[in-house]
């Protein structure tokens, strides 16, 4: 949810800012702008629309100083409007603010300002935070932001520059994260990791209630009452390449293709394939608290949910541990009903979305331990948990999660085994034919990536379609609901994902020519059920594809077209059936010409509620 750069330095600062702001893009693509300064006066481009658009406005004019900040915007407050793009300014025009989040009590402090003289221009709610500094502004931007930030209700992280103070900006936030990183003369302010890799990997982390005073040769912190705090930086191993195309048409596509080398990663030094062990000591959850878990819950939302509930299945078949997915939006405003034996697990690729947030502070004031699942290491969810399970799955760029997801699943697959492990649930064979067959799946993904092209193929039949309903049951049922969001989100063509079972429930009466549905039916448990599906929708001329077993005979004659996918035990079946419909969903985007990695309305970090 919108992106804020800043730098303050002797290097040519547009493209700094601009391509900072292309790293930031995913995270919101309405508007976009920049002030730059050197001490005299304030340069400010903004446009409607994505960071191509300002870059391009900029083209023909040389704008140069020595500290700015930046903003690309998912609009929450004031459509998308050259007006309303950050940055804003303040009535003197010497202050410019940009803003990440949301300030819920903005229209009262608007009508105080107003009544104190001060004129509005815009419809959002961050021009108040202009307003705000200008008003407590008497000499000193730090004490001016302080001030400020303190009357602010909501969650934000805010940068301000003043033409009166060369070469500072002052940073703040509560909620939505900022990294500061730190250079050899100059330093940056941006809301996550992936702009500052290509400068530097000294990265500081600002925590909430935090801001600091960024200058080129020092940066200080303070807390809102001005004490200040000393920080230390933290080695990045990131590396700037990730964040790069390398080739591929897309993000979303590379990051499809890196998910073999994602699974290596995850479950790397963390499984004996001797022993059958799991190594998870850097959870920093001693094992006897483990032990006596009777219950999880598993927090998360969107496609992290849908990992979730893979998760759920493994965990319970395994280690028999009863297991919850719930959506933290709705969770949020539920009564927790849990207690000190219920392990909290939220899920999230960025550690940064706010309703799962949310939902994990509230659930940890009654369960205990806790122990989140994310991406990105030292993010706002990872922070509050008592212990980290990192999936290894590098930055992800496209707006729609893909590797994300399966390097979720894998680090759940962990969690599964290690907890069958200390319930003592699982034989020593058992436990060891799991391990290996988990480790075979980057093999059996790459299998499945060199079918590509075939994949690309049946996606050219279905271009032109409307609808798409998925199906599965037991662990494909998720899968069925990630393949019909991966399809919706970046093809914008209706999908439904459904329990196969629930068909005749209601969803069945759509069935029509104009209507396939990709059925998941790998062998398992529910694999005759599922067949029992299919012939209710051939049988009410539905077109059916499947992705099923590549030795499976019997379905061959059932549907009408096949996707083989190497054989695996069932419950790892979902790292295999995503991979087609995840390719299946980007080529019809791709050859709608849609825009694969930033879909429309989309941001990928929700940082707001
Ligand atoms: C879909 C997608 C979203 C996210 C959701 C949660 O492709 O990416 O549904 O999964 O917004 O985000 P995280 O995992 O960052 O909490």
């Amino acid at each position: 949810m919108c992106g804020i750069i800043g730098y303050v330095g002797n290097q040519d600062i547009v493209p700094i800012l601009i391509e900072g702001l292309k790293k930031l893009e995913y995270r919101g693509y309405d508007s976009a702008g920049i002030a730059i300064l050197n001490g005299d006066d304030i340069q400010i481009r903004r446009v409607e629309g994505k960071i191509k658009g300002l870059e391009d406005s900029l083209r023909d004019e040389k704008l140069t100083g020595t500290y700015g900040i930046g903003h690309t915007r998912w609009a929450t407050h004031g459509r998308p409007s050259e007006e309303n793009a950050h940055p804003h300014r303040d009535c003197t025009q010497s202050i410019v603010v940009v803003h990440n989040g949301i300030i819920e009590n903005y229209l009262e402090i608007k009508k105080t300002l107003k009544d104190e003289e001060h004129k509005f221009v815009t419809e959002t709610d961050t021009e108040v935070i202009a307003h705000l500094i200008e008003k407590y502004y008497n000499n000193s931007l730090e004490s001016a932001v302080q001030k400020a930030v303190k009357e602010l209700v909501g969650n934000f992280a805010i940068s301000a520059v003043s033409k009166n103070e060369k070469d500072t900006i002052v940073t703040a936030k509560v909620g939505p994260p900022t990294v500061i990183g730190l250079g050899d003369g100059e330093n940056f302010i941006s809301s996550d990791l992936n702009p500052l890799l290509f400068h530097t990997q000294e990265i500081i982390f600002l925590e909430d209630g935090e801001m600091a005073v960024v200058k080129p040769d020092s940066v200080r912190f303070s807390d809102f009452e001005g004490n200040s705090i000393e920080k230390t930086a933290e080695h990045i191993s990131w590396s700037p390449l990730m964040v790069e195309k390398q080739g591929y048409k897309h993000f979303m596509l590379k990051e499809i293709f890196e998910q073999p080398q994602v699974i290596r990663d995850t479950i790397s030094g963390r499984i004996s394939l001797d022993t059958g062990k799991v190594f998870l000591e850097e959870i920093g959850i001693p094992e006897s608290t483990l032990k006596k878990i009777n219950r999880i819950v598993i927090i998360a939302c969107g496609t992290s949910y849908n990992a979730g509930l893979v998760g759920k299945c493994m965990i319970e078949t395994l280690a028999g541990v009863p297991t919850d997915v719930v959506y933290a939006s709705e969770y949020r405003y539920e009564d927790f009903i849990l207690d000190k034996h219920t392990l909290a697990i939220p899920v999230s690729q960025s550690g940064e979305t706010a309703d799962t947030l949310a939902a994990f502070k509230s659930s940890i004031e009654k369960s205990n331990p806790s122990l989140a699942i994310c991406n990105v290491q030292n993010s706002s969810i990872s922070r509050v948990a008592d212990g980290v399970l990192l999936t290894h799955a590098g930055p992800e760029i496209g707006v729609a999660a893909t590797k994300t997801f399966l390097a979720q699943m894998a680090a759940l697959a962990l969690l599964a085994i290690h907890f069958a492990n200390i319930r003592g649930k699982l034989s020593p064979k058992d436990n060891i034919l799991l391990m290996k067959e988990l480790q075979l799946i980057p093999h059996k993904i790459e299998e499945i990536l060199m079918r590509a092209k075939e994949i690309e193929e049946i996606a050219q039949l279905f271009v032109s379609h409307s609808h798409f309903l998925y199906l599965g049951r037991w662990a494909s049922f998720p899968i069925a609901l990630e393949g019909a969001l991966k399809l919706k989100e970046i093809s914008y063509i209706h999908a439904e994902g459904y329990p196969g079972g629930e068909m005749k429930h209601g969803p069945i009466a759509l069935i029509d020519e104009k209507m396939p549905t990709m059925v998941i039916i790998p062998k398992d448990r529910v694999y005759d059920k599922m067949l029992s599906n299919i012939s209710e929708i051939k049988t009410r001329v539905g077109y059916v594809l499947a992705v099923a077993f590549e030795d499976d005979q019997e379905i061959l004659d059932k549907v009408d077209k096949v996707i083989p996918i190497p054989v695996t035990h069932p419950l790892f079946s979902p790292f295999l059936t995503t991979v087609p419909l995840q390719l299946f969903a980007y080529y019809i985007a791709s050859i709608r010409g849609a825009d694969v990695d930033q879909p429309r309305n989309l941001a990928k970090s929700v940082t707001v509620e």
